[in-house]
């Protein structure tokens, strides 16, 4: 199996084990000009993105156990983020095998190959990567793990041709976007987080994005030859104090903030969401629903 090429400084500074030429991660570092991710790239989110990959770090698992991923594979992460779960897929391939996760924020990159250093995760590789436009590398990898990012596209279709083509024969592509981001509730108190659930679809159309991908995601891989061999709703739910409560006041909150500064959501509805949040703690029988995931996984036959 050939190696990624690996030429920049970064990824030689690693192979040498000198750390101290691997500049720590800086969030708040300029991002790359063409980054329109909606939710941003400051600590903050990197620190929500974190906390997100945690509660669904079970969930994660148990789809790369149903891809079969095991050593020697080697694997893309596109829109990698911070690094977490490319260092997950990097433990599970093992040495043998090579994990390459593809991110357009410099600061992630960053902070994805400190974790790799850290982790003596030498066939981990981050780099700064625009997944409309770049070139994807040629391959062939065995899986393609992408959650959470093609909802942000402004188009999906170019980067499905180049995945066709940087895939092993018999290899898989796994999704967990959105489906139905309408179940996003919080019951019987949620009538503001209701309206901020229409608000959030409305702010990611508006920023180019479509939160329930995973709608078109199966036709559009079937079209280009994929056979679909799981199609798995992946619904959440919980009370107060449980992982999705949490999980979703989070969201909430941080968003909401960005919602008000883009005046789409009044200080008058925030509060209200914020006493709605407030009343469903001291009510047992309260419950979140977070919008539902669809695990999309397609081989190329
Ligand atoms: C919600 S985060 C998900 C991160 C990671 N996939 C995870 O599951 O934790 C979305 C990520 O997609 C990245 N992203 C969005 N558009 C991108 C693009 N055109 N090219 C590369 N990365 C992109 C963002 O910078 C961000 O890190």
């Amino acid at each position: 199996m050939a190696p990624f090429p690996k030429t920049d400084d970064v990824w030689q500074a690693r192979r040498q084990r000198t750390p101290a030429r691997l500049k720590a991660p800086d969030p708040l570092a300029p991002a790359a000009s063409n980054d329109t991710y909606v939710l941003g790239n400051d600590a903050v989110e990197l620190n929500r993105l974190r906390l997100q990959h945690d509660l669904w770090r079970p969930t994660l698992q148990a789809a790369l156990a149903r891809a079969g991923l095991g050593p020697g594979e080697r694997v893309i992460d596109l829109g990698a983020g911070p690094g977490f779960v490319a260092q997950d897929l990097a433990r599970i391939v093992g040495p043998s095998g090579q994990v390459l996760g593809l991110e357009q924020n410099a600061a992630y990159v960053s902070h994805g190959q400190q974790l790799a250093l850290e982790a003596a995760l030498d066939h981990l590789d981050m780099r700064c990567h625009d997944l409309i436009s770049d070139p994807l590398p040629p391959g062939p990898f065995d899986l393609v793990w992408c959650r959470w990012v093609a909802m942000f596209l402004p188009e999906v279709k170019p980067l499905l041709d180049r995945l066709a083509c940087c895939l092993a024969r018999g290899g898989q592509i796994l999704f967990h976007e959105y489906v139905h981001w309408d179940t996003f509730g919080l019951h019987p108190q949620g009538k503001a987080i209701a309206r901020f659930s229409q608000l959030v679809q409305r702010s990611f159309r508006e920023a180019g994005g479509e939160p329930d991908i995973n709608r078109r995601l199966p036709s559009l891989l079937a079209a280009r030859g994929f056979a679909i061999e799981d199609l798995l709703p992946l619904p959440v739910v919980g009370r107060a104090g449980e992982w999705p409560a949490r999980w979703m006041e989070m969201f909430v909150t941080l968003y909401g903030a960005k919602l008000q500064a883009l005046g789409l959501w009044s200080p008058e509805e925030a509060e209200a969401a914020r006493v709605e949040m407030e009343a469903s703690r001291a009510d047992p029988g309260s419950f979140w629903m977070g919008p539902t995931i669809l695990e999309v996984r397609a081989r190329r036959t």
